[in-house]
């Protein structure tokens, strides 16, 4: 069945995330491909707003599927929270004939439109991007694999120099929320340990930890914490354990935002251009208010309340291998 959409706003919003150029690229051509017209809004609904929204083609959308980023740009809006925000949004909608909305971003992005569709029912999708793979409803976010990836290229290089100066590393990863990035670091970079919001050690059990390896003689290691970690932070622990330790000479790298740039991995570009599609021909089949999703390897559309305040579980599988390779 073809619902009545005719003209498609896409837009990227939140924290940018590798791939969501390959996103875009899919929604523009496969919109194009369904003979649907398709605007780029900039600064995801910031530029909703502003009324900051520009015709895309098939050729506007070239050459972008290897960059990372985002060519039309990202915000966090707290604009678009406010009602009037929101009125502002949709006027600028009407005044393209912008009859339906494919959004690229995480949770935040999801709220959003879920808003904005109970107050304008305009049909809407979301994209999962986001390098925390924190949402339900989809075993991969766009942008995990590559900043996963990222974060162990630079692990292996600290590896280099904690060997050759029997150092002790805390590196601290992104993840606001959630371990996944941490928790997959620390099994491929051959972390002692790995300290995620979603698991309860106590600074206890992790200096203990780390003591033994000390009086076992190990020269040096390497401690991933993920940014939500409860413990505190790379710094934090890093610090506190300072004030007990005898053994090692201790240092902090902080990876930040070095882990959302750069070129998307093949498997992020193959995530978003499959995701792209499936909003685009989501849309086209009727769905609105829902978040594409891949669960093993086939696409899903989940509603929002199925994915808002859920967690993305972390697989019990991932934190046994960690541990018994931790030794
Ligand atoms: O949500 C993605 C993310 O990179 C989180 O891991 C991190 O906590 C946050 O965004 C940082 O946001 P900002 O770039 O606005 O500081």
């Amino acid at each position: 069945m073809d619902s009545k959409i005719s003209k498609i706003g896409v837009f990227t919003s939140g924290g940018d995330a590798p791939g969501m150029n390959a996103a875009l690229r899919a929604v523009v051509r496969a919109s194009i491909y369904y003979q649907k017209e398709v605007y780029g809004i900039m600064q995801g609904y910031e530029g909703m707003i502003s009324g900051e929204i520009v015709k895309l083609g098939a050729r506007s959308v070239g050459n972008i599927i290897q960059r990372g980023g985002t060519i039309l740009k990202s915000a966090r809006s707290a604009e678009f929270r406010t009602k009037e925000g929101r009125e502002k949004a949709y006027a600028n909608l009407k005044k393209h004939g912008i009859d339906s909305l494919v959004a690229i971003g995480g949770d935040g992005t999801f709220t959003g439109l879920h808003k904005f569709y109970e107050e304008y029912s305009v049909p809407s999708i979301c994209i999962p991007g986001t390098i925390d793979n924190d949402l339900a409803g989809t075993d991969y976010t766009i942008g995990y694999d590559t900043a996963t990836n990222t974060a162990v290229e630079a692990i292996d290089k600290i590896r280099d120099t904690a060997i050759s100066h029997n150092r002790l590393f805390f590196i601290e990863v992104m993840g606001r929320n959630s371990g996944y990035i941490a928790l997959n670091c620390g099994i491929a970079g051959g972390a002692v340990a790995t300290i995620i919001p979603e698991e309860s050690i106590t600074l206890e059990e992790l200096f203990n930890k780390l003591d033994e390896g000390g009086k076992t003689n190990k020269k040096s290691s390497l401690i991933v914490v993920a940014e939500g970690s409860k413990l505190g932070g790379a710094m934090e622990l890093a610090s506190k354990f300072s004030a007990r330790n005898n053994y090692f000479d201790i240092k902090v790298t902080i990876l930040g935002h070095l882990q959302r740039g750069g070129t998307p991995t093949y498997f992020d570009r193959v995530l978003a251009s499959k995701m792209g599609i499936a909003a685009v021909e989501g849309l086209i089949k009727g769905e609105k208010d829902v978040m594409v999703g891949i669960r093993n390897n086939v696409i899903v559309y989940n509603s929002f309340d199925t994915i808002i305040n859920h967690i993305h579980e972390i697989d019990s599988e991932s934190l046994r291998i960690a541990k018994i390779l931790s030794i």
